[in-house]
């Protein structure tokens, strides 16, 4: 039965944040600070919800839990500005990897934001592709990224299909797709969250949930010490899918073994501790985030090697941090 605690487990928009919305700072009135004006909205997106190296880490566990290396290839899907992936080839001098969105101007930021600190053998390994991801093939990544629930944007059952098949064929023969989700009694409410930040607060607000279609509108506001506002930064028009239904169509779209990675528990407040591991029962709390690990067949059908086999067998997965 769930205990008090866990019902109020906090959601962040993303996994990677976790650690991030416990750093709490009074939003007082300072000279200096941040106001509307001042900011930069993909600036403070990133602050509020990316943590390339905890994303990493994540990724490099589920890898290595299954297969006794270290991945090289990482291909990010909605890459936007290409945080993870320039975090990626800076990460290991092996590293390569594929950043992937359709918006030029999100990506021109990222390119002179995380771009220009790369070194020359760095920016060699990171390519930058405008492109849709349904419809844009690349090298087979060990590592397929589509995080903070950009996939969501896929509100029909044969719409996700058609993305996971293309993440498929975009992935190597015994490699792995990294997703993550939310969700929550209270994603399906219409409120808002918000969490303070160094010099800002972030906003996550729900408009809109139709049970009957189960799409949901979200925006990100930012809201400032001297009270200035930046409102609808970020708009996301998305299907809230459950995890059930995405490990279903992961399935259906030719991966195997799709694991959720359910985060751990702090006792005494009840949010979460940033702590993925793999689980097969969750708690019903208010909001959760979690990562979807899947794997893509060492060749053709599904077969379990060695490797794989002692892997499955193994306990829940061990924190990265
Ligand atoms: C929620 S942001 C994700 C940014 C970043 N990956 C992150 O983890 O926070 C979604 C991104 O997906 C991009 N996008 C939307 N539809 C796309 C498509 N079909 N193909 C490629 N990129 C797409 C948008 O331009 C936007 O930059």
């Amino acid at each position: 039965m769930a205990t008090t605690q866990t019902l109020k487990k906090k959601r962040s928009q993303s996994p990677s944040a976790t650690a991030t919305k416990r750093k709490k700072k009074p939003a007082a009135k300072a000279k200096g600070w941040r106001t509307a004006r001042t900011s930069d909205r993909h600036e403070l997106y990133e602050l509020s919800v990316q943590e390339p190296s905890a994303e990493i880490a994540f990724m490099e566990r589920a890898f290595r839990e299954r297969y006794s290396r270290v991945p090289t290839v990482l291909r990010e899907d909605f890459c936007g500005t290409g945080f993870a992936s320039c975090a990626w080839v800076q990460h290991r001098p092996n590293n390569r990897a594929y950043g992937i969105d359709l918006c030029t101007k999100t990506m021109a930021w990222g390119k002179g934001r995380h771009g220009t600190a790369l070194t020359t053998d760095e920016c060699k390994r990171m390519q930058w592709i405008k492109g849709d991801v349904r419809s844009t093939p690349t090298e087979p990544a060990d590592v397929l990224a589509a995080l903070n629930f950009s996939y969501f944007l896929f509100k029909t059952r044969a719409g996700l299909l058609e993305y996971f098949r293309a993440a498929f064929s975009n992935i190597k023969h015994g490699g792995l797709f990294v997703l993550d989700a939310y969700g929550g009694y209270e994603s399906f409410s219409v409120i808002t969250e918000s969490r303070n930040l160094d010099g800002f607060t972030y906003l996550w607000d729900t408009e809109k949930y139709n049970p009957i279609t189960g799409e949901v509108l979200n925006h990100i506001h930012f809201r400032f010490p001297d009270g200035s506002e930046l409102r609808k930064a970020f708009t996301y028009d998305w299907r809230l899918w459950t995890l059930a239904e995405i490990q279903e169509t992961l399935i259906e779209a030719g991966f195997v073994r799709p694991a959720v990675y359910w985060e751990g528990t702090v006792k005494k407040t009840g949010e979460g501790d940033g702590v993925f591991r793999r689980k097969t029962v969750g708690e019903a709390c208010g909001g959760w985030i979690a990562y979807i690990v899947a794997e893509k067949p060492v060749s053709g059908k599904q077969k379990v090697t060695a490797t794989s086999k002692s892997a499955a067998k193994r306990p829940a997965g061990r924190s990265a941090r």
